[in-house]
């Protein structure tokens, strides 16, 4: 008799030292309640003193940390740990350093990223953090939202895999802005990976 075959796809998740975890910790919950066959299986950190690193070794994930000073360096590391843990998936969460085209193009699975706004109008190596949700504040927009994109070598370009909008008009800063956003990126990451790992 045949047997059906069960996958786990198994992802890896890369944030900087100044993560706070929750785009990793949401993707976490969200497989786990929907019980969909997707896992972090590693997580890199390029600090040990980031808030999300320690968050991670509370859910269970194994974490490491990998310096990013020498950038050559660490996505030599990214790689070897990567297919020592049979990854299919890079899921950047909160990771502001930029990866090299040769890294991007020889790792071979997908490497995908959020950012806190609708790309490309509000994308850019200056724009993350509050830097994001102060110039939509600024340009006075009704609309803000999540964009999840296919990493490329120019920082926060790459193919538009999923994009979410939130109405702001309500919004009375640009916290109240950023409060906002948080929340349909927490909804849409997740899903967005599973159904590109899927499709
Ligand atoms: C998120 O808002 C994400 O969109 C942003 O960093 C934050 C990480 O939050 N990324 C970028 O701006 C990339 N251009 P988290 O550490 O709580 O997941």
């Amino acid at each position: 008799m045949e047997r059906a075959s069960f996958i786990t796809y198994k992802i890896a998740v890369l944030s900087s030292g100044h993560s706070r975890g929750s785009n990793l910790s949401a993707m976490h919950e969200y497989w786990k309640k929907h019980n969909l066959p997707v896992q972090i299986a590693l997580a890199v950190f390029t600090r040990a003193d980031s808030p999300a690193f320690s968050l991670a070794k509370n859910l269970g994930i194994p974490s490491f940390v990998v310096s990013a000073k020498d950038m050559a360096g660490f996505e030599a590391e990214v790689s070897k740990l990567c297919i020592e843990n049979n990854i299919s998936l890079i899921a950047l969460a909160g990771f502001l350093k930029q990866l090299s085209a040769s890294f991007i193009s020889s790792i071979a699975i997908p490497i995908l990223n959020i950012h806190p706004a609708l790309l490309p109008q509000y994308g850019g190596e200056i724009m993350y953090g509050m830097a994001v949700h102060k110039a939509v504040w600024e340009a006075g927009e009704r609309e803000s939202g999540a964009t999840i994109h296919l990493v490329d070598p120019l920082y926060d370009h790459g193919t538009i895999v999923a994009s979410q909008k939130v109405a702001i008009d309500t919004c009375q800063s640009p916290e109240d802005i950023a409060t906002k956003v948080l929340k349909v990126e927490h909804q849409l990451y997740a899903k967005s990976i599973y159904g590109y790992l899927t499709k």
